[in-house]
C-alpha cells in the first residue's frame, strides 16, 4: 500500500506535491511526508495523520526538485520517525518507498556501522544507497548497486543534494509510473494525482530504474543495461475526479452506479468472443480479493447457469498453495479494480509460470494486472477513491453476466438487458437514498448484524456484509439462509438485525421460512427485495427486474445502509482505519 509521488522540472510550489500526495491518500493515510531540494539542501517535514494542516512553508517552498509518501503502515509504528520520506544524516539524501523489503533485517545487519532511526525497512535501502555513495559511486550507481539485493515488492523515489538535478525512480512489484508534463516530469504510484497535469504516462515495469531529469528520462534494467519504456497518452476519466456535491467519495460512487454501468457496458464484443474460445476447453478459475472476490462468486453463478462453463472462484491469497494442484488445461481469471493487489498478482505470476493463460477484468487501465494479462475486460467506470468498493462491484457484475451470456453466443440480447437495468438501479437508490437512514440509525448501537440469503442472494449477503464491517466497525457476518439452523442461530437473540435478502425468486420461499424461523428467536428482521412479506419489521423495497439481474438492483440500497451507519458513527467511510485501498502488500 502506501502512494509516493515525485517531480522534478521547473521550480513549483510545493503545495502542488502536497495536492497529489493527497489524492493519493486512499493508498494509506496514517502519516505523510515531503522532501523538497530547497537551494542546495534538503528540506524535509513529516506529520501523523491525514494530510491536514500542511505549514504555509511548505505550501509556499518552491523547488524543482521534490518526493513525497503517505504510508500505510506495516514496519514500524505510526509515529513521525517511521513516515517518510527517510533522509540520511547531514540531509543529502532522501528517499520514498511504498512496498515490503523482505530481508531488511539481514541487510540492517550488514550495514551495522549506519545510525538507524526509525523502526522501517524502508530505512535500510536509503543506508544500503548511502553506503554505496561513499565507496564514490555515483547516484545511479549506487542505486541500482542497492536494489540489485533487496528481497521484496518495492517503488522508490530517491534523490541526493549532490546530483541536483537527478530524480531515481526505481519499480519492482510495486506499481509507479512517470508522468511527462510541460512543466517536468512527475513520478507517482497512479495516474489519479498525475491527470489534472498530463495525459502522457510512461508505465515502468518491473525491475526498471527510471534515471529522470527536468524534460527527459532514460529507463534501465537493475544492471544499468538500457530498456525502452513508451510514453502512452491515456484519455481522461469517464467521471469526475472531485465529490461533486456529495460529503464523501464513497457516497458519490454508489449514485453515479447506474451512470457508470451503462459505460461499462460500452464494451467490444470481439474480446468477448476471443475469450470464451479460450475458456471453452479450459478448466476456469476466478481469482480475486474482498468485493472483486464476492463479484467473482457471481460469475460462477452467470457461467454455470447460463453458458455450461463450470469455474471455480479461490480466493487470491490462498491460490499460490493450490496452483500446483491445478490441472494442466487451466485458465486463470483474474478480477481486481484496481489491478495492483499483491495477492492476485502473485498468483497470476504463479500462475504463468505454470503455463496457464491469463484473463482479466480490471478497472485501472495498463495496471500491472492488465499487462500481465493475454485478454483483459476492462471496467471502465472511473476513478474509485472510496476505500469501499461500490462502483466497481456492480460494473463487475454486470461484465460478467455479459461475458456468460456472451459465451453462450447471447451477446447483444444481454446488452440490451442490461443497459435497460440502469434505469432500474436509479429507482433502487432513488427509493431508498433516504429511508435507509432511520434504519442505519438504528443500527448505530447494535454490535452484530447477520445477512443472510440463499442461491445468488448470499454472495449478495457476503458483499453487504463486508461493506457494513469495513466501514462501520460492526460486526456483520453473511450465512447461506438455510445454514442458520447448522450453527448460527445460536447467535439470535432479541433484537439483534438479521437482514434477509429476498427479491421474489425462485429462493424466495424458502428464504422467507429461515426469516420466520430467526424471528421466532427474538431477530429484528430486515427485508430487501420487491414484495413485502408480514416477516419483515423494516422493509426495504427494490424495483422488479429478472432474477439474475436483482444482485444489482439489490446492492446499492444496501451500500447506502452501509454509508450511512458509518456517517451516523462518526466514521469516515472513505478512509476506515487499518485499510488501504490498493493492498499492494502479501
Ligand atoms: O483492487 P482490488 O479489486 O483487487 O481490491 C481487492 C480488495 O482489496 C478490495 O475489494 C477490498 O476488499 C475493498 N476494501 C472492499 O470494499
Amino acid at each position: 500500500m502506501c502512494g509516493i509521488v515525485g517531480f522534478i522540472g521547473e521550480p513549483i510550489k510545493g503545495k502542488i506535491i502536497t495536492g497529489a500526495l493527497k489524492k493519493l491518500e486512499y493508498r494509506g493515510y496514517d502519516s505523510w511526508g515531503v522532501a523538497f531540494l530547497s537551494g542546495k539542501k534538503i528540506t524535509f517535514f513529516k506529520a501523523v495523520g491525514e494530510i491536514n494542516g500542511i505549514p504555509k512553508k511548505i505550501q509556499e517552498i518552491k523547488s524543482g526538485l521534490a518526493i513525497g509518501h503517505t504510508r500505510w503502515a506495516t514496519h514500524g509504528k505510526i509515529n513521525e520517525v517511521n513516515a517518510h520520506p527517510h533522509v540520511s544524516a547531514g540531509n543529502k539524501l532522501t528517499l520514498v518507498h511504498n512496498g515490503i523489503i523482505e530481508n531488511f533485517s539481514e541487510l540492517k545487519k550488514e550495514l551495522c556501522s549506519h545510525n538507524f532511526c526509525s523502526e522501517t525497512d524502508s530505512e535500510v535501502v536509503l543506508h544500503l544507497i548511502e553506503e554505496n555513495l561513499s565507496k564514490g559511486m555515483d547516484l545511479l550507481h549506487s542505486v541500482s548497486k542497492s536494489v540489485s539485493v533487496l528481497k521484496g515488492s518495492f517503488s522508490l523515489l530517491v534523490f541526493s543534494s549532490d546530483e541536483p538535478d537527478k530524480l531515481i525512480a526505481v519499480k519492482n512489484e510495486s506499481p509507479l509510473l512517470l508522468g511527462i508534463s510541460d512543466k517536468g516530469i512527475f513520478a507517482a504510484s497512479d495516474q489519479i494525482p498525475l491527470s489534472s497535469f498530463t495525459d502522457k504516462f510512461v508505465f515502468l515495469e518491473d525491475k526498471d530504474i527510471a534515471l529522470i531529469s527536468k524534460n527527459k528520462f532514460q529507463c534501465f534494467d537493475f544492471d544499468l543495461n538500457k530498456v525502452e519504456r513508451k510514453i502512452l497518452k491515456v484519455k481522461s476519466d469517464v467521471t469526475s475526479s472531485g465529490k461533486l456535491k456529495y460529503s464523501h467519495f464513497m457516497l458519490k460512487e454508489i449514485m453515479e452506479q447506474p451512470f457508470v454501468l451503462r459505460n461499462a457496458l460500452e464494451q467490444e464484443k470481439k474480446i468477448f468472443n476471443e475469450i470464451f474460445l479460450m475458456m471453452k476447453n479450459s478448466s476456469v478459475f476466478f481469482i480475486a480479493n474482498g468485493t472483486s472476490f464476492n463479484a467473482s462468486l457471481f460469475g460462477k453463478e452467470f457461467f454455470s447457469r447460463i453458458s455450461g462453463i463450470f469455474p471455480q472462484v479461490i480466493d487470491a491469497s490462498e491460490f499460490p498453495y493450490q496452483v500446483d494442484f491445478l490441472p494442466k488445461n487451466s485458465l486463470i481469471f483474474a478480477l481486481s479494480q484496481s489491478g495492483e493487489t499483491a495477492d492476485v498478482l502473485d498468483s497470476v505470476k504463479k500462475a504463468k509460470k505454470k503455463g496457464f493463460k491469463i484473463v482479466s477484468m480490471v478497472n485501472v487501465f495498463n495496471s500491472s494486472l492488465a499487462r500481465a494479462s493475454d485478454k483483459v475486460i476492462y471496467l471502465n467506470c472511473g476513478e474509485e477513491i472510496g476505500v469501499a468498493s461500490t462502483k466497481a462491484f456492480t460494473s463487475q457484475i454486470a461484465l460478467l453476466y455479459l461475458l456468460a451470456s456472451s459465451c453462450a453466443g447471447k451477446f447483444d440480447s444481454a446488452l440490451t438487458e442490461l443497459k435497460k437495468v440502469f434505469l432500474k438501479m436509479q429507482q433502487s437508490i432513488e427509493l431508498n437514498k433516504n429511508s435507509i437512514k432511520f434504519l442505519s440509525e438504528k443500527f448505530k448501537s447494535v454490535k452484530d448484524v447477520y445477512f443472510i440469503g440463499r442461491s445468488l442472494n448470499y454472495p449478495l449477503a457476503l458483499e453487504a456484509a463486508l461493506k457494513l464491517k469495513e466501514i462501520s466497525y460492526i460486526h456483520a457476518e453473511a450465512f447461506p439462509a438455510g445454514s442458520l439452523k447448522h450453527g448460527p442461530l445460536a447467535l439470535i437473540s432479541d433484537g439483534v438485525p438479521v437482514i434477509v435478502v429476498a427479491p421474489k425468486d425462485s429462493v424466495f420461499s424458502d428464504t422467507i421460512n429461515n426469516a420466520i424461523e430467526a424471528k421466532s428467536r427474538g431477530a429484528f428482521i430486515v427485508g430487501i427485495g420487491d414484495e413485502e412479506n408480514p416477516v419483515f419489521d423494516f422493509f426495504i423495497k427494490i424495483p422488479k427486474v429478472k432474477e439474475l439481474l436483482f444482485p444489482l438492483i439489490l446492492i446499492p440500497p444496501l451500500q447506502l445502509l452501509a454509508f450511512h451507519t458509518a456517517v451516523f458513527l462518526e466514521r469516515n467511510p472513505d478512509k476506515p482505519r487499518n485499510l488501504a485501498k490498493v493492498c499492494t502488500v502479501k
